[in-house]
């Protein structure tokens, strides 16, 4: 049975899977012990957003754990998650909570960062609004619980409540301490009424609230965009979005000041979305494993004829949107405060103000929002993101509607150049943290579901299992592994091509199982003892022998088609055929192979756009040198 071009066939294709990112995902692989609503609705505009399911790998590799906020909208569920399967371990932790924030997975538990009501009897937040809490839990038990804002918690520089939960929690195991960074709005003091954001650290082996440099308590005005990545010792890495035209990177100040990464159009109390508004402000600031090395992406819709922000004073400016749509923006740091590139323009009457952009996309006719970035490795990250045909977007800068066509994936290296072609999905899309599970792969999870951005919508149909997806380098036969138990689902580009074993290699050969794509231009051939699945193109025929189960499967246009065949498949020998899909799902215990559907968990609505909500004007910084007191 073994075709003898086999070798130098797949000789060739490893080398251009190699530059190319591999998707390979699980879906509904994950049973919920309480169902999930999986859309939030925007601020402002009522559009819908992903709702962020936290996730997170503990420090010795060996742990995930997945939070979500259940349909009762009030429970927060943190679930251990097996990082071969992606399939449910143990009972899961349930607490009552407003959204879940923020996750880091400990080797014996996890801390969770959640919205909850404040307690006691005395200064209360105004209607009851709810406050950021981290809890630790360790072997199933909660160890501690600590306010992070509400009642006593820096009650001299005002107390501020947490009516949505913009925000992030990281971990730095060098200095043992986690930092939360989030949104707030002030119920005392001077910023009473006002929105900001405020960063806070606590000690891992207390569960104190600590004082570090770079704690804060009020710092960006109106910041709906939060980036926060661990460092060896505080200040971590801090991004912030806000209201007055631009996006900082803020390590050093924890104001709207430092280093000015992009002009951003913006409006008096809307920062636009560009870490993704409601329910992002994750996996958009990403450190290159343990390197001082660092990576931001965003969506931007680009900036041109800078004015002076008069409010703010010297030095600050505003722009005008180079395009009402979004692109994909992206800027690297060699140290945690800064950037690896020049700084956004300050020079007021400059014609374009972002000239020191990276992009990543540079589209006048498509929008590209849910912008997320990963590093792989210490010196690749994965940028992400989704692609709306025929958008309509309104000047207002928030988001725009239109034709959901899929989900980007391009690999970048640590300079920020890209490396390979874009590989597109329409099965998957990121919903939830992008987190490393081994070497040189990170996995996040999603919900298998029609994803519709054509109009507003605030709550989809719950779901009961989540899905899981990984990106890996193509052809690194260390790192894709997909279980025996969950479908394997995999994406590629023209030119490339991906696939999932049951049990470890992927695209070359495997001892034990193997499944084989190819692409339209290239051909792919693998061998394996037990069971083995290939996938041919039109162009080209794929080859593959096994000695017990085969699948082959051929398409008539190009198409990627993938396989997944366990050792314990027995006779299973389906062949499969593509049509103009680009992506087909296996089930790897069946060893048969279906074309994707996805099936609409939600019917189309009539929710119209909520109302602007009334926006506080922001109150004009004081001296600049106790950011406690600003904004
Ligand atoms: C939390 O506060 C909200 C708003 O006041 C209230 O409806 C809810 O019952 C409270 N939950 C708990 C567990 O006290
Ligand atoms: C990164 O640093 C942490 C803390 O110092 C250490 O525990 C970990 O082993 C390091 N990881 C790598 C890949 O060097
Ligand atoms: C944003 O751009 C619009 C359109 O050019 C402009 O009218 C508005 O003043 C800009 N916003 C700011 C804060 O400069
Ligand atoms: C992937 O999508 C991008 C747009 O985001 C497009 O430019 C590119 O051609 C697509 N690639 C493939 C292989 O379809």
């Amino acid at each position: 049975m073994r075709f003898s071009y086999a070798a130098a066939a797949a000789t060739t294709l490893i080398s251009t899977v190699l530059a190319d990112v591999s998707i390979t995902s699980f879906a509904n692989s994950l049973k919920l012990s309480s169902s999930f609503d999986p859309i939030k609705a925007a601020y402002w505009t009522g559009l819908p957003h992903h709702r962020r399911t936290p996730f997170s790998v503990s420090p010795d590799g060996t742990k995930g754990y997945l939070a979500y906020l259940d349909s009762t909208y009030s429970s927060v569920v943190v679930q251990e998650v097996d990082l071969t399967t992606f399939a449910a371990v143990g009972t899961a932790y349930k607490t009552t909570g407003y959204e879940a924030t923020g996750l880091v997975a400990q080797n014996d538990g996890f801390a969770l960062l959640a919205t909850v009501n404040a307690t006691g009897t005395t200064d209360l937040p105004t209607d009851n609004e709810p406050i950021v809490s981290l809890i630790r839990v360790k072997d199933g038990a909660e160890a501690w619980r600590t306010p992070l804002n509400g009642p006593g918690v820096h009650a001299s520089a005002g107390l501020t409540a947490t009516p949505d939960a913009n925000g992030d929690l990281v971990y730095s195991e060098a200095s043992g301490l986690y930092g939360a960074y989030f949104v707030v709005t002030a119920y005392t003091g001077d910023a009473a009424g006002h929105f900001g954001d405020s960063i806070q650290y606590v000690t891992e082996s207390t569960g104190a609230l600590t004082q570090e440099t770079g704690s804060s308590t009020f710092g960006c005005s109106h910041n709906t965009g939060i980036g926060i990545e661990s460092s060896d010792a505080p200040p971590f890495a801090t991004v912030c979005a806000e209201d007055q035209g631009d996006i900082w990177l803020n390590t050093d100040t924890q104001y709207m000041s430092g280093r000015k990464i992009a002009n951003e159009n913006t409006t008096n109390g809307v920062s636009g979305e560009p870490m993704g508004g409601m329910s992002g402000s994750y996996s958009n600031l990403a450190r290159f494993g343990n390197s001082s090395n660092y990576i931001f992406g965003w969506q931007s819709r680009g900036a041109l004829d800078l004015t002076q922000n008069t409010w703010m004073g010297d030095g600050y400016t505003q722009c005008s949107p180079r395009w009402l749509n979004h692109n994909v923006a992206i800027a690297t740091m060699n140290s945690k405060d800064t950037l690896t590139g020049e700084e956004a323009s300050s020079v007021v009457g400059a014609a374009e103000g972002d000239l020191q952009v990276n992009w990543i996309t540079y589209s006048s006719t498509e929008d590209h929002q849910n912008v997320h970035t990963a590093a792989i490795s210490s010196d690749v990250a994965l940028i992400t993101w989704e692609t709306l045909t025929n958008p309509d977007c309104q000047p207002v800068p928030l988001g725009c509607t239109g034709t959901y066509a899929g989900t980007s994936f391009q690999l970048v290296d640590n300079t920020g150049a890209k490396i390979g072609s874009t590989v597109n999905s329409t099965e998957v899309f990121v919903s939830g943290d992008i987190a490393n599970v081994g070497t040189g792969k990170v996995c996040w999870p999603y919900v298998s579901m029609m994803w519709d951005l054509s109009q507003p919508l605030d709550s989809a149909t719950p779901v009961t299992q989540m899905s899981f997806a990984c990106a890996s380098t193509g052809g690194d036969s260390t790192t894709t592994a997909s279980s025996s138990a969950a479908a394997s689902v995999t994406a590629a580009s023209t030119a490339a091509a991906v696939a999932a074993s049951s049990s470890a290699a992927v695209v070359s050969s495997a001892s034990t199982a193997a499944a084989v794509v190819a692409s339209s231009s290239a051909a792919a051939v693998s061998s394996a003892s037990t069971a083995a699945a290939v996938a041919a193109s039109s162009s080209v025929a794929v080859v593959s022998s096994a000695p017990t189960v085969a699948a082959v499967s051929t398409s008539s246009v190009p198409a990627v088609v993938s396989v997944s065949a366990s050792s314990d498949a027995g006779a299973a020998s389906d062949i499969a055929q593509a049509s103009s899909s680009s992506e087909v799902i296996a089930s790897s215990t069946q060893a048969a192979v279906a074309t994707s559907s996805s099936s609409a968990l939600f019917h189309p609505s009539t929710f119209s756009r909520v109302a602007r909500p009334t926006i506080a004007p922001t109150v004009a910084p004081t001296t600049g040198d106790d950011d406690e007191c600003d904004a």
